[in-house]
């Protein structure tokens, strides 16, 4: 019996022929592996994963598959186009085509989220490539020769530029030895708790209003003076509107919000998040009273810094002592006492617990951010250290 044998495809084609339009049948199959994948990929989506454990097995899957995703949309985009329907209306897109794996890069049209980096970026001292990467080797010279801090602190500065966007990102910022400041408003480093002057993409006026109303009155020129204090107080009231959902910023938590549930965020990540920050600022753009010797930094600086991204001047940075992480840490552990017991709230807990004969919380230097913050070293020896997202729950819950 003769078989009739089906043509077969030729795999090149003949010198001087434009290529033969790949079979309708080959791209409705490429489509739909397409369409498949993409499928897997949302469902591997680390974000919905409870455990840390989840997380990380389902963020090397989904990028295995956006790997096979990124394939077959080069195999169909080197396909001939397909043909045009003859008539009638077009056909409708299925809603499971729509491509919602690739993120709306929205957030590259908004102001860069940390104050400083902005202003570095905008003064041209740090320079950023067209997709918003800078190098973090760059902004460790700039912090060590034009801010005057000492090169530990200023590796131990930059080194978080590695986990300043998604957890995705990691590896390649390690690699590049960068991160991309254009996406710090979606990545690990942004919490709740902040001003939120620059959250919502612009300079916020009220927002930044709200922030220097804990300023303490300045000199002449100076608008006025935010102190340790008036950091701490302002820590405070941020924590205090962000704990609430209602009044909570929209967009505060970043890559890491979804963690911890309600305002438990707030006061595990965003409180002493703020603390670190506002010491930087203090200590590097600050100014010393000469009769007083406190740290502070005027309300027109941090205008200037926050709308006009403007740095303060070099030659203040120079003429100061260099700024090394015995500095850092003192602020931070004063700020932290301050936000911790600085309050009306936090007065008459101090005051309780000496009563009780208790020892005074926050007093061993960096740990006083920490103890402000979260029950669990607020408790001290006395807990047992939460050991799942929900026993984490429980404690805090149970100690707000
Ligand atoms: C690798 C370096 C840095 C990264 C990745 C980074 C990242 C960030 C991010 C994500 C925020 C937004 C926080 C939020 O709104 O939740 C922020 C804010 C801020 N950062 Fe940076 N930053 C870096 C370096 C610095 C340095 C060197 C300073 C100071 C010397 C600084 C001071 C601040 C301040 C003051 C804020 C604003 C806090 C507020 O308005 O409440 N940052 N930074």
């Amino acid at each position: 019996m003769t078989r009739v044998r089906a043509p077969s495809t030729p795999l090149r084609p003949a010198a001087g022929q434009s290529p033969a339009p790949a079979p309708t049948a080959d791209r409705t199959a490429l489509e739909a592996e397409l369409r498949d994948l993409r499928r897997q990929s949302r469902a591997h989506d680390p974000r919905g994963q409870l455990t840390y454990k989840d997380m990380m097995r389902a963020s090397q899957e989904k990028a295995k598959i956006d790997q096979r995703i990124a394939k077959l949309e080069a195999q169909l985009a080197s396909l001939a186009p397909a043909p045009a329907p003859v008539s009638g209306p077009a056909p409708r897109r299925p809603v499971d085509e729509m491509d919602r794996s690739r993120p709306i890069r929205t957030e590259r049209d908004m102001d860069i989220v940390c104050p400083v980096l902005g202003a570095m970026v905008a003064s041209g001292k740090l320079q950023m490539d067209a997709d918003g990467n800078v190098k973090l080797s760059q902004l460790r010279d700039i912090l060590v020769h034009d801010h005057n801090l000492s090169p530990i602190m200023a590796r131990a500065t930059a080194v978080t530029g590695f986990a300043g966007n998604g957890p995705l990102d990691v590896l390649g910022n390690l690699l590049g030895n960068e991160m991309n400041v254009l996406e710090l408003r979606s990545g690990m480093i942004k919490h709740p708790g902040d001003s939120a002057i620059l959250t919502g993409g612009k300079f916020d006026q009220g927002r930044f209003d709200a922030f220097v109303a804990h300023a303490a009155p300045g000199g002449p020129g100076e608008g006025g003076r935010m102190t340790i204090e008036s950091f701490a107080r302002a820590v405070q009231a941020q924590a205090d509107r962000d704990q609430d959902g209602a009044t909570r910023v929209a967009g505060s938590g970043g890559a890491l919000g979804w963690i911890l549930p309600g305002g438990l965020d707030t006061v595990v990540r965003g409180q002493p998040s703020a603390v670190v920050e506002y010491s930087a600022l203090l200590n590097v753009y600050g100014q010393t009273d000469p009769a007083t010797g406190e740290r502070y930094i005027t309300t027109d600086d941090l205008l200037t810094l926050y709308r006009d991204k403007q740095l303060p001047p070099s030659a203040r940075m120079q003429s100061r002592p260099m700024t090394g992480v015995a500095d850092f840490a003192t602020t931070m552990a004063k700020m932290g006492y301050e936000t911790a017991f600085g309050t009306s709230s936090g007065t008459a807990l101090e005051g309780a617990e000496r009563a009780l004969g208790a020892e005074p919380k926050g007093t061993d230097g960096m740990g006083g951010a920490g103890k402000a913050s979260c029950p669990f070293m607020h408790g001290g020896a006395q807990k047992a250290a939460p050991m799942s997202p929900a026993e984490n729950h429980l404690l805090h819950a149970a100690t707000s």
